[in-house]
């Protein structure tokens, strides 16, 4: 009972395991990539000048967001819980205090949240789906790509509408379990997602303002950042890894035993990246070779990749294809936002697993409504970050998803004995481990401090 490694050994999950190494590959990555790639990476990237910025996020990625991930899933799968009940039992099995649980049920909150908006997001790509099949596009310039966008959110009713949907499904494919529902709709969806990203990379490049907008990504101007900016590197670090609420420790609560975790962890966060960069490299030219503003904001996507599928042959079909592919990789994340609390409504509180989601669906839905009403009817409401959707998006991205990684990477590095971490994590691997230990007790969290104190002024 008094040794943490062989009580470990002997939890098994509630709600079973991934058949393979490649489904939970899959799952990760499913929950990683996704909106948060290609609507918001361009978009924040644009909007905190470019070369710099990318610079810096690339730092996050794998200083800060990779070691948290393989700390996520070795906590995940060596407490086989719920992110609640997990940091809890291992808070004690380690020495420490139950009350780690706090931790999780931070993610939850967080998750919430950010599910809230995500959906709405969601929304508007399946709104363009009907738009790109329909040949909407056509004939457009940038000028009309605007107002078609303004048009779609001034709508609170179309909002609302689409936001209903996406959450429907996600509710429907969460409800049905991990086997059967997570681990089936990832399957093709990122490799046919990078083959039309290749393929209007190539129409991108034909606008001429390609190397503008290479420049503007890769070449950092480090006048244009400023410590909120290094902030927001960090966030969308956090955000897109989907590292900080217990996503991916849910998942790794579903992962074998004999499975890698570092070798997973670094083959998702370089897929993840890569398609950040490269959603990148196909809006950049588009944004400098039609004189639009890279600081456009969240219609960034929407304004921009119509004018290369207007261009480009078979536009209709690879636009229509583009944007179910972009709702889809939004589907497989919005999943992972929603596993966690569902795991823990049903481990906690022996919920039904469906009416668990449909609960968890109904209280994202209501709070969906804050982010529809915030380009429009409220659109006029600032207060500190902007509208009710920027001060959401702000307070998760940059507070709560690097404070939960914070906690869970000092949990991973100086609570839990070393024995435990190197029992998850392939000891075989020796420098990796060793290499983890490092990037979890000393970069990560340090770094994390350090971008804070640096975005509220502290550091001078
Ligand atoms: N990473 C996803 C994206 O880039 C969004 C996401 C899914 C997420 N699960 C998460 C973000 C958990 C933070 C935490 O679109």
């Amino acid at each position: 009972m008094a040794d943490p490694a062989a009580s470990a050994q002997r939890r098994l999950s509630l709600h079973g395991q991934w058949s393979s190494r490649l489904a939970f590959v899959l799952a990760v990555s499913g929950s990683a990539v996704g909106l948060g790639n290609i609507w918001k990476f361009p978009y924040v990237a644009g909007q905190n000048g470019g070369g710099a910025f990318v610079l810096v996020y690339l730092l996050c990625v794998f200083a800060i967001g990779l070691p948290i991930m393989m700390a996520e899933i070795l906590l995940g799968r060596r407490g086989r819980r719920n992110p609640v009940t997990t940091m809890g039992l291992l808070g004690r099995e380690e020495g420490g205090s139950r009350q780690w649980r706090l931790v999780g049920l931070m993610g939850m909150l967080c998750g919430f949240l950010i599910l809230s908006f995500y959906s709405v997001i969601a929304g508007w790509t399946l709104h363009y789906t009907v738009l790109a099949a329909s040949d909407s596009f056509a004939g457009l310039a940038a000028d009309g790509l605007g107002e078609l966008f303004s048009g779609l959110v001034s709508n609170p009713v179309t909002l609302i509408l689409w936001h209903t949907v996406f959450l429907i499904i996600t509710t429907v494919v969460v409800a049905r379990g991990v086997e059967e529902g997570l681990e089936r709709a990832v399957r093709v969806m990122v490799p046919a997602l990078i083959l039309i990203m290749l393929a209007l990379l190539a129409y991108s490049i034909s606008f001429g303002g390609f190397q503008a907008g290479l420049e503007f990504l890769f070449r950092p101007d480090f006048s244009a950042l400023t410590g909120a900016g290094v902030l927001a590197a960090m966030g969308q670090a956090f955000f897109s890894l989907s590292v900080g609420m217990g996503a991916v420790m849910a998942y790794g609560a579903y992962l074998p035993q004999e499975e890698s975790i570092i070798k997973t962890s670094v083959a998702v966060v370089s897929a993840d990246t890569a398609i950040a960069l490269l959603a990148g490299m196909v809006i950049f030219p588009i944004v400098f070779a039609n004189g639009l503003d890279p600081a456009e904001g969240p219609g960034l996507v929407f304004q921009t990749l119509p004018l290369a599928l207007a261009k480009m042959p078979a536009g209709i079909l690879v636009g229509t294809a583009f944007f179910i592919l972009l709702a889809f990789a939004g589907l497989t994340s919005a999943i992972s936002l929603m596993e966690p609390v569902v795991a823990w409504l049903v481990e906690a509180f022996s919920m039904r697993r469906s009416v668990a989601a449909m609960l968890a669906g109904g209280v994202t839905w209501a709070l969906g409504l804050m982010t529809v009403f915030s380009f429009n009817l409220l659109a006029d409401w600032q207060f500190l970050r902007g509208t009710l959707f920027d001060n959401i998006d702000y307070l998760t991205s940059n507070i709560l998803l690097p404070a939960g990684g914070f906690l869970i990477t000092i949990f991973a590095g100086w609570i839990m004995c070393a024995n435990s971490s190197a029992d998850e994590l392939d000891a075989t691997v020796g420098p990796a481990y060793r290499l983890w230990r490092f990037l979890a007790r000393y970069v990560a969290p340090v770094a994390v401090l350090l971008v804070f104190l640096n975005a509220v002024g502290a550091l001078g």
